[in-house]
């Protein structure tokens, strides 16, 4: 069964000479449970698809399905909550808010979403993770791997069907990464979540069950 469906999606940025074509005709399903990769060079519409399937951007043209919802069809108050319970994000540069510990950080979707934690669920997050004994911690006490486990760990917190993370090994070095990719994987099949993992790493890419590569805007076939 599908879980995302990505249909002719086509997204233009600017106007005139300065017009940037960023996604020309994206044709992407991806399996209920599965992980699959994403690569590609640099501005070739990687960060774009991924913002288009969390809901963060709208397409031009062409359709984005997840989890049988329309993206298109929702009004922006609809999206928000889609955002809140139907996707996790995991970004390069993490996103913590500094201000809060490591645990309000990880309920931070819940709070917004007015949902009370699970508990025993979010103490297994936290011990699968290795988060036990950091989560009184602020964000800027933690090493980047540890900042991006927090930040899986969140992703995970509202139990969204789908886990979106662009470039989550981005700024970290390569045992590191290699650690976060890992955990992101087992994470993923622990809870049956759909992962899609945009990489510039080929072999965390091959951690996938599939890897895409785009190229100029479109899947490659
Ligand atoms: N908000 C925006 N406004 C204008 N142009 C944009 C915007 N977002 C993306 N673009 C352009 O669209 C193209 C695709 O960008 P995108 O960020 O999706 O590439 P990417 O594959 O994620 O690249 P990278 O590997 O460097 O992250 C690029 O030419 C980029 O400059
Ligand atoms: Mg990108």
């Amino acid at each position: 069964m599908d879980i995302i469906t990505v249909r002719n999606l086509k997204k233009c940025y600017g106007s005139g000479e300065r017009q940037v074509r960023a996604l020309d005709g994206v044709e992407l399903t991806v399996s209920k449970g599965e992980f699959v990769s994403v690569m590609g060079a640099s501005g070739s519409g990687k960060t774009t698809l991924l913002n288009m399937m969390g809901g963060l951007d709208m397409p031009d043209e062409g359709e984005v399905y997840v989890d049988g919802v329309n993206l298109s069809g929702l009004r922006e108050s609809e999206l928000a909550v889609f955002r809140r319970r139907k996707v996790g994000f995991v970004f390069q540069e993490y996103n913590l808010v500094p201000t809060l510990t490591v645990e309000e950080n990880i309920l931070f979707p819940l709070d917004l979403d007015g949902s009370a934690p699970e508990q025993g669920f979010l103490e297994e997050v936290v011990s699968l993770l290795g988060l036990e004994e950091r989560m009184q911690s602020y964000p800027h006490t933690l090493s980047g791997g540890q900042k991006q486990r927090v930040a899986i760990a969140r992703a995970l917190a509202a139990k969204p069907p789908v886990i979106l993370a662009d470039e989550p090994t981005g700024s970290l070095d390569s045992r590191s990464g290699q650690n976060v990719a890992g955990l992101l994987k087992m994470a993923a099949e622990h809870y049956h979540r759909t992962l899609v993992m945009v990489t510039h790493n080929r072999e965390l890419a091959q951690l996938a069950d599939r890897v895409v590569y785009m190229e100029n805007g479109k899947i490659g076939k």
